[in-house]
């Protein structure tokens, strides 16, 4: 084993000094003579063993050395009251201590290796010294070490041997390090890596060692046990930088790096979305949410967090890269974004002109391509009709719910619809043709009576008309605040089903965004259709985002855990204190990252994608933030902008009060969404009137980070880069 070269670090190897004797130069503290009573029993206390040092101010009164023994400093508070050494550990008061250290390194490793470890949820303390060689001194040995090796080569040359690829490998090894040595390209140090492991009994310290044995056995990482050593072995990992073990591996400067265990957390990939800046390290979030398992995403925060903000310049830099976008709307703000990207925009209400025909079914071509049998459509779409027909009628007898499934098959044959998917072709029925058809069979009297509410009373308009509304644009928004209190269910249920069906029989790259979702986990039906959606999605190529400001709920209800559980990716922002704890749970936040979301700015939170978690700030540009924006006072600037006559004449800051009179025009949200009356349905939440935004500050603070806690440490490159592996190149000297 080389000496150690001579550096800073070095003179840290030469001290004799224990972290439990009196270092030369200090202070005779009170507790460390106790401590050393205690485990040197020869030494006895000796208050005036050393001269004070002298204080500076000698005016000063001096406070007596007996009153001093009295006092209670620091040390008697963080000292063991004894220690004992053994072979194996050292039991410090009743914590069982025991330290390993590595000495053998395999040829690879995984960059980050020691990152397991580190996430390993046990008390552990790991010290890593390093002492640079300096590369002439190497040069010179590797030097020597070629000519040792070329002679042998060619001695067994001279003799006829066969040739021996061992010295062969060996030579390369050397002459390949000698050129980067020489041209600066690294440089080689010496590594000392120690464990040192903290446990309650003897027990626990034999799991845990054994444990973290084979842990670093897996990556072919040696290690013993600093048997007759524990003393220093600990010395060497509390943190005073004293390596008194020193049993170190020689690595060049690759290999060294694969051992640092905090890389830096990016989410940056080569195709997706830009979601927005990392505040660890101001790196792009670049992401393909369908390149995980799936292709859901839960969105929580409190609200005007800037939620639908995310979710919307999500939806619109997505629409760019070809996925098509179904939107629930319960507040009538994607109404502007729809607009700008010439989407469909479909109000569901009993005065809006754009109808859903509940008997509609998917386009027949579609269906033949993915080989979908006529049947089966028309049977998924028969047990939606029953569905929404019960919902309508409220509560059905099973004589009554026979009848009606038979008179739905009736309606549509009397279309001469069948289950051959040529007939689909024809115009489907409505549901006036349903309820003639019950009005024609027994035992369906009172279930006429019921229904003539939805196609001849108060509802009439809002299911019996054919549907004018064609889902194949490429943006779909279906607003629902303008629905009565008693109809949003129905309404709810006819649209999700709809849209399902569709998605179901003509597959495409989707994205299916639900605002508010929280208010459909107060309806059973409601919140097991979410939940069935998020479980299913993932096969017809369905990315469901959801949105709730009511996270307690959200997470209180069976069928929302279920959809979280069932959402690769999460984004969490700005968090109430009452909810923080129950989301801290359910994420597995760590302080730091609590911290983080109650502290956090409009559009800031944490993403998770898969295992990788990052904080993020949401960017959009100028034009962006002018489609999707929700502040009020934007949107009736905005609105005073395109409605005035001489755009150029106004004043920037028109006063928001003059303008909600205006007539709306096509391009700019009409501002109904303030002025109107409130939705009449009594779970909607008020419209969130948001105070102006800041500006998205460029350089955005680090983020606080917990360093044992596994959930803070950043996570590794998603997808893992194909340099992962880096070779150990361990020099052959001696
Ligand atoms: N990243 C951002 N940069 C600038 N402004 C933002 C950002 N995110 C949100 N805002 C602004 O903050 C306000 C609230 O945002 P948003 O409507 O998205 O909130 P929300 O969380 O959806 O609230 P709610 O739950 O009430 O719907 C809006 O005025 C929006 O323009
Ligand atoms: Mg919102």
């Amino acid at each position: 084993m080389p000496q150690p070269p001579a550096n800073a670090n070095n003179q840290n190897l030469n001290q004799k000094d224990t972290f439990w004797e009196e270092p030369a130069n200090s202070g005779p503290g009170v507790l460390q003579n106790k401590a050393k009573h205690a485990v040197k029993k020869t030494q006895t206390p000796t208050p005036q063993a050393k001269p004070q040092p002298k204080s500076s101010k000698s005016t000063a009164p001096q406070i007596p050395e007996f009153y001093k023994q009295g006092m209670a400093s620091v040390l008697d508070l963080i000292a063991p009251a004894a220690y004992k050494m053994e072979p194996n550990y050292l039991q410090l008061g009743n914590t069982y201590v025991r330290t390993l250290f590595v000495f053998t390194y395999p040829r690879y490793v995984q960059t980050n290796w020691l990152a397991t470890i580190i996430n390993y949820d046990v008390t552990l303390d790991i010290s890593m010294f390093v002492y640079p060689i300096p590369t002439k001194e190497m040069m010179n040995q590797l030097k020597k070490k070629a000519g040792q090796l070329e002679s042998s080569l060619t001695i067994e040359r001279e003799k006829g041997m066969v040739r021996n690829p061992e010295l062969e490998t060996a030579v390369e090894n050397i002459e390949s390090l000698r050129d980067v040595l020489q041209k600066g390209e690294m440089r080689i140090f010496q590594f000392a890596l120690y464990f040192t492991i903290y446990a309650k009994s003897l027990d626990e310290l034999n799991t845990i060692t054994e444990q973290l044995e084979s842990t670093l056995g897996g990556m072919l990482i040696y290690t013993k046990q600093a048997l007759l050593q524990m003393e220093q072995g600990f010395n060497s990992t509390i943190p005073l930088g004293n390596d008194e073990l020193k049993i170190f591996r020689n690595l060049d400067t690759a290999s060294l790096s694969t051992t640092f265990p905090f890389t830096s957390a990016t989410l940056s990939s080569n195709d997706g979305i830009l979601y927005g800046l990392n505040r660890h390290n101001n790196s792009l979030i670049l992401f393909d949410r369908f390149n995980l398992e799936n292709a859901n995403s839960v969105v929580f925060a409190k609200a005007g967090a800037g939620k639908s903000y995310l979710v919307k310049l999500e939806a619109l830099r997505s629409l760019m890269f070809g996925v098509d976008l179904i939107i629930i709307d319960p507040e009538n703000e994607y109404k502007t974004l729809c607009e700008a990207v010439g989407g469909n925009y479909l109000n569901i209400s009993i005065n809006s002109d754009k109808r859903i025909n509940p008997f509609d079914l998917p386009k027949a071509g579609a269906q033949a391509k993915k080989d979908a049998s006529g049947e089966d459509i028309l049977r998924s779409n028969i047990t939606m009709v029953h569905g929404l027909v019960s919902l309508m009628l409220g509560s059905v007898t099973p004589e009554e719910d026979a009848v009606l499934e038979k008179a739905i098959y009736e309606t549509y044959a009397l279309k001469d619809i069948t289950a051959d998917i040529e007939s689909q072709k024809n115009t489907p029925p409505l549901l006036p043709d349903l309820q003639n058809v019950l009005a024609n069979m027994t035992g369906a009297e009172n279930m006429v009576k019921r229904l003539s509410k939805f196609t001849e009373g108060t509802f009439k308009g809002l299911f019996d008309q054919p549907t004018n509304f064609e889902l194949d644009a490429g943006f779909s928004v279906f607003s629902v605040r303008d629905l009565e209190d008693n109809l949003r269910p129905i309404a709810m249920y006819m649209v999700l089903n709809y849209v399902w069906q569709r998605v179901r029989f003509d597959m495409k790259k989707r994205i299916m965004i639900i605002d508010e979702a929280w208010w459909m986990m107060q309806y059973e039906d409601s919140a097991k259709f979410l939940y069935a959606l998020a479980k299913r999605a993932r096969k017809y190529y369905l990315g469901l985002t959801v949105i709730s400001q009511d996270v307690e709920d959200f997470l209180d209800s069976k069928y929302g855990r279920s959809v979280v559980n069932n959402s690769s990716m999460q984004i969490l922002m700005k968090q109430s204190t009452a909810a923080i704890e129950k989301v801290a749970n359910v994420f597995g936040l760590t302080e730091g990252e609590k911290f983080l979301l109650l502290e956090c700015e409009v559009g800031e939170g944490l993403f998770f994608a898969g295992l990788n978690h990052v904080a993020i700030k949401v960017i959009a540009s100028y034009t962006e933030d002018q489609l999707i924006t929700t502040s009020p006072q934007q949107l009736l600037e905005l609105q005073g902008l395109e409605a005035g006559e001489e755009p150029e004449a106004q004043p920037p800051e028109t006063p928001p009060a003059a303008q909600p009179s205006q007539t709306p025009t096509e391009a700019v949200p009409p501002p109904q969404a303030e002025t109107q009356a409130p939705p009449p349905q009594s779970q909607m939440p008020p419209t969130q009137i948001q105070p102006p935004q800041a500006p998205p500050e460029p350089q955005p603070p680090p983020v606080p980070q917990s360093p044992q806690n596994p959930q803070a440490q950043p996570q590794q490159n998603v997808p893992a880069s194909k340099n992962d592996n880096i070779a150990l190149q361990t020099p052959p000297i001696e």
